[in-house]
């Protein structure tokens, strides 16, 4: 593709371009040949350090999602280093910001991968990013893990890819499963449009709530970045359904309850991993009270697991983690042990031992790999109460 461009781009009639402007062009050429599969060069095992990339929204519309899990990276590097590192070797971590934004995830991935030969990629939380950098790692033979990303698509798009949470279909029947028990059978939908994520959790939880007895009563969409959401509030009270399903993430579930306390509506908000975000309450106050949502994770977990991690992520950083910091770590040490069992930081061979993972003790769960990639896991349900995420229950698969 880069060559065909440089081979016809001078020829094209009335083109009158200062050989000094093919520069980059060619630069470009070089970098891609570079990358072409077998020409790259991605095994460090030769040099006295693992680089392990990571793409992460630290700023932007929801960069709660990536200084969480760029929190938990963080920590699973720094104390595998303090112990010794892997294969004898010190990991360093490089982090890029993908801001958030539509497009950027591919760019910053790219260049990741061209200037810094990661072995392996951790990142994304958010669907649709992760789906953007997916086909990248894939055609460089990097294994990339996504912590959190639960749309089934992100794992469909090769074998290089990995997740290390439980996916959609299932979320979308625990959310489903969870109404239908409170006898909440009249619910209506409102989802976010512009994310992956929103819309196939909405097509999951239908499908199974549809199958079981419920009906959908009003069915309404939004964009991400949209602040009024009262047009959609006020047809979906006109249905008077038992329960509300909000498709989105923590930003504009927090402005939707707080629009339909404003317009009194008393229906119970459910959300999925997305509302998970200590910003859910700030933006909502007390207008999020009562309302629940699904997750891979609770700090209330009694488990020694969770509590030693919990002390230890509090002594680093001062604060309670939440679900992407806990599923950044355990991404990170997945692929750490990945490459203990491999042997090598080699592509094919990280990968083949990616798949292999089996039984892996995390602090979200135990991680066993299926044939696609993906992680099968309990949920928890939580409801928040002033300001707390509490915990109400577990669901398993
Ligand atoms: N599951 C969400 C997605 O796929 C991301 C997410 C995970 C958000 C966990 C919050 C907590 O887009």
């Amino acid at each position: 593709m880069g060559l065909d461009r440089m081979t016809s781009a001078p020829n094209l009639p009335g083109m009158k371009r200062p050989l000094r402007s093919f520069f980059p062009l060619l630069m470009t050429v070089g970098i891609g040949l570079l990358l072409a599969p077998g020409c790259k060069k991605n095994d460090s095992t030769a040099s006295d350090e693992i680089v392990i990339g990571e793409f992460a929204s630290l700023t932007g519309a929801t960069a709660s999602f990536g200084q969480s899990a760029h929190k938990g990276v963080r920590m699973a590097v720094d104390e595998t280093n303090a112990a010794g590192g892997v294969l004898g070797k010190k990991v360093r971590l490089v982090t890029e910001d993908d801001q958030s934004k539509p497009g950027e995830a591919a760019t910053v991935v790219r260049r990741m991968i061209s200037r810094d030969k990661p072995v392996a990629i951790i990142g994304e939380v958010a669907s649709s990013r992760s789906l953007e950098a997916a086909p990248i790692a894939q055609e460089n033979k990097i294994p990339m893990v996504s912590p959190a990303s639960t749309n089934p698509k992100v794992t469909e798009t090769g074998n290089y890819i990995f997740r290390v949470c439980f996916i959609d279909p299932f979320q979308g029947a625990v959310l489903s499963k969870f109404m239908l028990q409170k006898g909440w059978t009249k619910a209506a939908i409102l989802m976010d449009v512009k994310q992956d994520y929103a819309v196939g959790l909405t097509e999951f939880f239908k499908e199974h709530f549809l199958k079981n007895g419920g009906t959908i009563v009003s069915e309404q969409s939004y964009s991400s970045g949209d602040k009024d959401f009262k047009a959609q509030l006020t047809s979906i009270r006109g249905e008077k359904p038992d329960a509300v399903l909000v498709a989105g993430y923590y930003n504009e579930a927090g402005l939707i309850a707080g629009q339909a306390r404003e317009l009194d509506m008393n229906v119970p908000l459910l959300g999925g991993d997305g509302w998970d975000s200590p910003s859910l309450v700030e933006v909502a106050g007390d207008a999020m009270n009562g309302h629940y949502f699904s997750n891979h994770f609770s700090s209330e977990d009694k488990s020694p697991a969770v509590q030693n991690f919990l002390a230890r992520f509090r002594d680093k950083y001062k604060e309670v983690p939440d679900a992407m910091a806990a599923l950044g770590f355990d991404a990170t040490m997945l692929v750490f042990d990945a490459i203990r069992r491999a042997g090598t930081t080699d592509g094919p061979a990280l990968r083949d031992a990616l798949a292999a993972s089996r039984d892996f003790p995390g602090v979200t769960g135990t991680i066993t790999l299926d044939e696609n990639r993906n992680a099968t896991k309990p949920a928890v349900m939580l409801q928040v109460q002033d300001g707390k995420f509490r915990y109400v229950e577990t669901v398993v698969p």
